[in-house]
């Protein structure tokens, strides 16, 4: 279960304040709920955790069984942004650190992720590892026109062929997409792949629990059911109208502290293994807010890695940070520190210690030194990571970023600024159509 603490932000608002935050998420809340606010077409993923049929997962089982018979050992999962990030997320958050390194017969292939960039090094260095390997892909876009995953799938999909020949690469190969519309849908019917649905209704940052996130996670290994079912008690949990919601607790706290200035919110974790929530959330909440000139900057750092860099600056520079610290209350694996006769490193009083229970003191010493240098702490904490908890913060952040989004003023679930940089660079690349763009572009760059 998700749950949020706010103590420490108490030096920095007082009760008052905080309650006429509480009553503007709940008015949120009642839009979001009622479905009557700005995006409210893109609303099905409130709902997923607990409808969300059997089916779809035994479908996902079915692939990843065809596969183990094959002996597919690397699973490469196309795609970029809401339908990369999700995925890209559990899997870190999930696996063994050094899962690559170890050997022994793994139980399922590895994943890798393509489609997320436009570097030619990377598409080379994947086919290094595809000729070394037993491949099969999931190719993943709503829009099914991407271009990055589109570029990146068409060399998967080639090298596949090429490989495994063009009837057994139907096999191999999985989309993930819009039902009706979109060049990965055509190309999918045209191939004969089979094809999962990314409902209309499910914009790509809130799509963890589509296909788009439920499919690369079973084929990883991991236990789908109990994410949604820890999804599926936040839903509940969340949909709960008081001021002990967790969701809006944390969407009225953090717009309460923008009020104040504190325009930067970093989310941090004091485990490598949840880096990539991070880098999810921050997805979430950079496209879901940033627009119309106003949104609260996201960004995350991973502790106590960062506070050898970043520490600095969150300690002494400009006071418009607050922090959302996600604790997790139990390590999964435990080891103590040993007794060294020589004590040459003075860290004897250590002896007997868990080094979790080193991380739990730096976790509190930073937030007392934080809140004494100005920056208030929110604090979301889970009993441990896995899957169950997981599925709870997946939810718990959706959930409050819509009644965020909605305390601000801005459509949560558009994304119209993602456009510019994409007509520029089409332009640049001589793409039919674009040619006036083109001419402008180039003039303004002296060419
Ligand atoms: O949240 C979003 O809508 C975007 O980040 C998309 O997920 C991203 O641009 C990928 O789009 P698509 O799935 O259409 O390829």
């Amino acid at each position: 279960m998700v749950k949020v603490n706010l103590g420490g932000c108490s030096s920095f608002t007082n009760d008052a304040e905080y309650k006429e935050y509480v009553e503007k998420a709940l008015t949120a809340f009642d839009t979001l709920e009622s479905e009557t606010g700005a995006g409210n077409d893109f609303l099905g993923w409130k709902h997923l955790p607990t409808t969300t049929p059997e089916s779809l997962i035994t479908d996902c089982e079915a692939i990843r069984d065809s596969w183990k018979e094959k002996g597919v050992d690397l699973v490469v999962v196309i795609g970029i942004g809401g339908s990369y990030l999700g995925a890209k997320c559990a899997v870190e958050a999930l696996s063994h650190s050094f899962s690559k390194q170890l050997s022994g017969k793994k139980d399922a292939p590895e994943i890798v992720f393509a489609g997320h960039n436009l570097s030619e090094e990377y598409i080379c260095e994947l086919t290094d590892l595809m000729q070394q390997r037993n491949v099969a892909a999931v190719v993943i876009s709503k829009s099914g026109t991407t271009t990055e995953p589109a570029i990146a799938f068409r060399f998967v999909k080639q090298y596949i062929e090429k490989t495994y020949g063009v009837k057994e690469a139907a096999e191999r190969i999985v989309a993930v997409t819009d039902a009706h519309k979109g060049a990965l849908k055509s190309l999918s019917t045209q191939e004969g792949y089979r094809t999962f649905v990314i409902a209309d209704n499910v914009g790509g940052r809130f799509s963890v629990l589509t296909p788009v996130g439920i499919l690369p996670i079973v084929l990883a290994g991991f236990d789908m059911r109990a994410m949604l079912k820890g999804a599926a008690e936040m839903e509940r949990k969340c949909s709960e109208r008081n001021g002990d919601n967790p969701a809006v607790e944390y969407a009225a706290m953090r717009n309460l502290l923008y009020s104040k200035g504190k325009k930067i919110e970093i989310l941090v974790s004091y485990n490598p293994k949840l880096q990539y929530l991070g880098e999810w959330w921050k997805q979430l909440y950079g496209e879901s807010e940033g627009k119309d000139g106003k949104g609260i900057f996201p960004a995350s750092v991973s502790f106590t890695t960062d506070l050898h860099s970043m520490g600095q600056y969150i300690q002494q520079g400009e006071r418009i940070l607050m922090e959302t610290v996600v604790t997790v209350e139990k390590s999964n694996r435990s080891m103590t520190i040993s007794d060294d006769p020589q004590n040459l490193d003075g860290l004897n009083f250590l002896t007997g210690k868990h080094v979790e229970e080193c991380n739990a003191m730096a976790e509190l010493g930073t937030k007392l030194a934080h809140i004494d240098g100005g920056v208030p702490q929110l604090s979301v904490s889970v009993e441990k990571i896995d899957e169950f908890n997981l599925g709870g913060l997946f939810y718990f952040f959706e959930k409050a970023c819509g009644i965020s989004a909605y305390i601000l003023g801005v459509n949560p679930f558009n994304q119209p600024g993602v456009e510019a940089y994409k007509k520029n660079m089409f332009a640049l690349l001589g793409k039919p159509g674009y040619e006036e763009q083109a001419k402008a572009l180039n003039e303004r760059l002296g060419k």
